[in-house]
């Protein structure tokens, strides 16, 4: 009953011998990088703790709520970063790495699946991204903005391929981790916070208690906007009232999207990957402009309930819920597709095509309502498509 979001059958199991190889930092020939610049920019990643004037609900003391965000930038001043300024930097932090596959739905033999998990942290700890380290932050500073949300538990990571892919089109993508929810978040100074308690309890709650975190998690993106419109995000200074800003987001940060689009009149649209909605997404009318990608059980029963406000729904063929994740790409680039990566996780669908539908897709829909960019592009199937089924398309009523 829960197919989209809890993974708790957390398999720690890492022998010794495999901490060890975590560990080792040395720079083997085997390394992979993670493509993700699908379009013109470079792309400059910088992380940036956001210290919030809100008590921290889910921390295990009481303390003021901190954040961090990870900020995916276009190089946009040149569209070449010369070699010498292309960092190849670690895919993520090896605790982040663990903490990761913990959240891996087990294949229902536990004994396999941790067999997988330990398999899988090495081979993960050689794919590496690019960083342009040349880029001006604040050339980018007038870019349209767009949060991004993680999946319950997950964090910025995992989302590269889709984060990176925006920003190399000259958005400047702020993927937002939430701590003490998230499975790591790594700050700035290198102290990490683990999901807490309170929100392992949350989560047991069902939908009550997930809505609960949505909420936080809501809150926690007008923290952003806030800390952003105070200058507090460096290259970000000015006003929020002069960007353009949507949201997107896979599973709940996918529903987080569209809960923060709703409460937040400084959102003007959100895309929901694959997320259930939770809470007032789910009980409310959405009227802001919604992208709807995937096909969760609930989603024909929410469609035919909110049947106002710009809405398209598509679905790409042969995805799972984790293809909306990097697992595809790396599961390729490792050769691991279908052996320690299950195809339960990726789908069948081709790595790089189900990047470039993403890419086009979330491009399209920001371009339109960001930039003002019209086009019939969601009204109908797309010939250049077959392998994206389009659903449904509704205009707002007047
Ligand atoms: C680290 O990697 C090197 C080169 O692959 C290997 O020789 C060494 O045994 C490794 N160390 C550990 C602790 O795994
Ligand atoms: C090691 O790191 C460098 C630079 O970070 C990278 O270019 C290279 O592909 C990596 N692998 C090897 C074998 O040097
Ligand atoms: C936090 O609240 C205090 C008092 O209300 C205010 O002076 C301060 O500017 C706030 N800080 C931030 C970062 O919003
Ligand atoms: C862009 O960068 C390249 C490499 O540093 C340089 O050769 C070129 O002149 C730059 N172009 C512009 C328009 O600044
Ligand atoms: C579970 O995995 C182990 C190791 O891969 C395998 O030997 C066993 O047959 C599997 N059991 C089931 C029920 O799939
Ligand atoms: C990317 O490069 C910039 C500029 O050198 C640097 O400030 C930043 O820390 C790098 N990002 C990561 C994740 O290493
Ligand atoms: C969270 O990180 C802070 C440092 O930023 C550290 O002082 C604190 O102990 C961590 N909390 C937990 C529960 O690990
Ligand atoms: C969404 O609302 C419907 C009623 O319209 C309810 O049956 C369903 O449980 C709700 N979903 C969630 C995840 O709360
Ligand atoms: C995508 O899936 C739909 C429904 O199963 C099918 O009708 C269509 O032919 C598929 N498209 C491609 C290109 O396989």
């Amino acid at each position: 009953m829960w197919p989209h979001f809890v993974f708790l059958a957390a398999v720690l199991l890492l022998l010794q011998t495999q901490l060890a190889a975590a560990a080792n930092q040395t720079n083997t020939t085997n390394d992979v990088l993670l493509t993700s610049q699908l379009g013109p920019y470079p792309v400059t990643i910088n992380s940036y703790e956001v210290k919030t004037n809100r008590t921290d609900p889910l921390a295990p003391t009481h303390q003021l709520r901190n954040l961090v965000v990870t900020v995916y930038r276009p190089a946009s001043k040149n569209l070449t970063c010369p070699t010498q300024d292309q960092d190849r930097i670690p895919y993520a932090r090896p605790e982040v790495l663990k903490a990761l596959l913990g959240l891996l739905p087990s294949s229902g033999n536990s004994s396999s699946a941790a067999n997988e998990d330990t398999a899988l942290l090495p081979a993960l700890e050689r794919v590496q991204i690019a960083n342009c380290t040349a880029s001006d932050l604040s050339a980018s500073s007038k870019n349209p903005i767009l949060l991004f949300g993680p999946g319950l538990r997950a964090t910025h990571d995992v989302y590269t391929t889709i984060t990176m892919a925006s920003a190399s089109f000259g958005y400047t993508v702020i993927a937002i981790d939430h701590t003490y929810e998230s499975a790591a978040v790594v700050f700035p100074d290198g102290s990490v916070n683990y999901t807490s308690p309170t929100t392992f309890k949350l989560i047991q709650e069902g939908h009550k208690g997930i809505a609960t975190i949505q909420d936080i998690r809501t809150a926690d993106v007008a923290s952003v906007l806030d800390a952003m419109e105070k200058g507090q995000i460096p290259g970000l200074e000015r006003g929020t009232n002069e960007k353009q800003i949507a949201m997107y987001g896979h599973s709940l940060g996918g529903s987080t999207a569209t809960n923060a689009a709703l409460m937040d009149n400084r959102i003007k649209a959100s895309i929901n990957l694959d997320g259930t909605f939770f809470g007032a997404p789910n009980e409310t009318i959405v009227h802001k402009p919604l992208l709807m990608v995937g096909y969760p059980t609930d989603w024909p029963n929410f469609y035919a309930n909110h049947d106002d406000g710009w809405k398209t729904w598509v679905q790409i063929n042969n995805t799972e819920h984790y293809s909306y994740t990097d697992l595809p790409l790396i599961a390729d680039l490792l050769n691991l597709r279908g052996k320690a990566i299950p195809l339960s996780l990726t789908g069948t669908i081709n790595s790089q095509r189900l990047q470039a539908i993403i890419s086009s897709y979330t491009n399209h829909f920001f371009d339109f309502f960001l930039r003002g960019e019209k086009t019939n592009f969601f009204q109908g199937p797309r010939a250049n498509y077959p392998d994206v089924q389009f659903i449904a398309h509704s205009q707002p009523k007047d």
